[in-house]
């Protein structure tokens, strides 16, 4: 469902605000022109902006650091807005600890068995970052590079440009990658992501975006009761290292049978070995439509307390869907509560993990003279 302008009056009526305040709710569905502040310094001195737009209903906060969605706020049924994407408040939590929240996954999205892969006859060695494998593109990717922001409005549309270039070997990988990000609100509140990339020289490319969302609201608890639902017949099993077998296993009479919405918890106590080896979701889901040249319906994820819900469209063939079972109660984020176990899930639209090395997986090969282009797009209401 589309969140429009009147949605927004009466929920905002709804919650009881004054005309002024629903005036400006009204202004806020109106895109305007991004605005920048400083978010904080790093060691070496450069600064890092925080960039703030908002469209339709939407209020996106995106850093300069890894491309990061900082704060993504949207209105439940009754037009009270909250941040439903993890995050934290400074920028020191980001550099120190971050599990990726909201950031801009390269070269490479999920893992790539050993940090290593064969291509065109060379074998290539990867940073390695989790165990022996390499993970999100290495111990520095494209969540901890400094990107170059650039705001634009087109039409009823505000967004940024996002630009990174990885150099030539950078965390392992052949072929100076040239990176743009285009994070855009539309007037209907739809956050889209498009991206594209060329290369120097052949390499593998598999953008992603690691928003954790929590409908109910960032810090507000688990996400156990969030309903989900992903049009996939078949998920890519993994060993104890979470790199897939290569094998695709029918979700039928498992717990990964998502095909009809259920709540998150509902199986994910059913100790499926696959689940007990990931403590809960960790997984590629095989999307039924495959790549396809435009995005397509993909997830629906519901939150049945506030009523929030968000759509996910992608052309990418698969979705990994993690639900936060690394978050241990050690990080302490936005609004200061503490994350546990299950208090944000991520779906990441991407090509299957480990494809260098699994030639039965679709190709995450990029050539010179080629340009990779992904999109996916959010949308919300409530
Ligand atoms: C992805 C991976 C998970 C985990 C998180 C970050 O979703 O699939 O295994 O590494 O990123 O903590």
């Amino acid at each position: 469902m589309e969140l429009s302008r009147r949605t927004v009056v009466a929920g905002a009526a709804a919650a009881g605000l004054t005309a002024a305040t629903i005036g400006s709710a009204q202004a806020a569905a109106r895109g305007r022109k991004p605005t920048k502040e400083l978010f904080g310094t790093l060691a070496d001195g450069t600064k890092v902006h925080r960039w703030s737009l908002e469209n339709g209903g939407t209020r996106l906060k995106v850093l300069s650091y890894g491309g990061i969605v900082q704060s993504l706020e949207i209105p439940d049924r009754h037009g009270r807005y909250a941040n439903v994407s993890l995050g934290f408040a400074a920028l020191d939590d980001y550099v120190a600890k971050s599990p990726y929240f909201g950031a801009s996954i390269g070269r490479y999205g999920n893992r790539i068995a050993g940090g290593r892969f064969t291509l065109d006859g060379k074998s290539y060695q990867l940073s390695v970052n989790d165990g022996v494998n390499s993970l999100h593109g290495g111990a520095k990717g494209f969540d901890k590079q400094v990107w170059d922001v650039e705001p634009f409005t087109n039409g009823s549309h505000v967004g940024l440009h996002l630009h990174y270039t990885s150099v030539d070997g950078e965390m392992g990988y052949p072929g100076t990658l040239r990176v743009k990000v285009t994070y855009t609100l539309s007037r209907h509140g739809e956050w889209r992501i498009d991206y594209e990339a060329t290369t120097g020289k052949a390499t593998v490319v598999n953008l992603t975006s690691h928003v954790y969302w929590n409908l109910a609201g960032e810090g507000s608890g688990t996400i156990e009761g969030h309903e989900v639902a992903i049009a996939a017949s078949r998920y890519t099993p993994t060993d104890s290292g979470l790199i897939p077998t290569g094998e695709l296993a029918e979700v039928a009479g498992t717990p990964f049978d998502f095909r009809r919405a259920k709540p998150v918890g509902r199986d994910i106590r059913a100790g499926h070995p696959q689940q007990v080896t990931a403590k809960g979701y960790d997984h590629n889901w095989v999307l039924d439509k495959g790549v396809t040249a435009k995005p397509e319906p993909v997830a629906t994820l519901r939150d049945p307390r506030s009523g929030r819900t968000l759509k996910i469209a992608t052309d990418q063939p698969g979705l990994q869907f993690y639900s936060g079972n690394f978050l241990d109660g050690t990080l302490v984020g936005t609004s200061g509560h503490a994350y546990r176990q299950g208090d944000g899930l991520c779906l990441e639209t991407q090509h299957f993990p480990d494809s260098p090395n699994k030639p039965s997986f679709p190709s995450t090969v990029l050539r010179p003279g080629q340009t990779y282009r992904t999109s996916t797009i959010h949308s919300f209401g409530a």
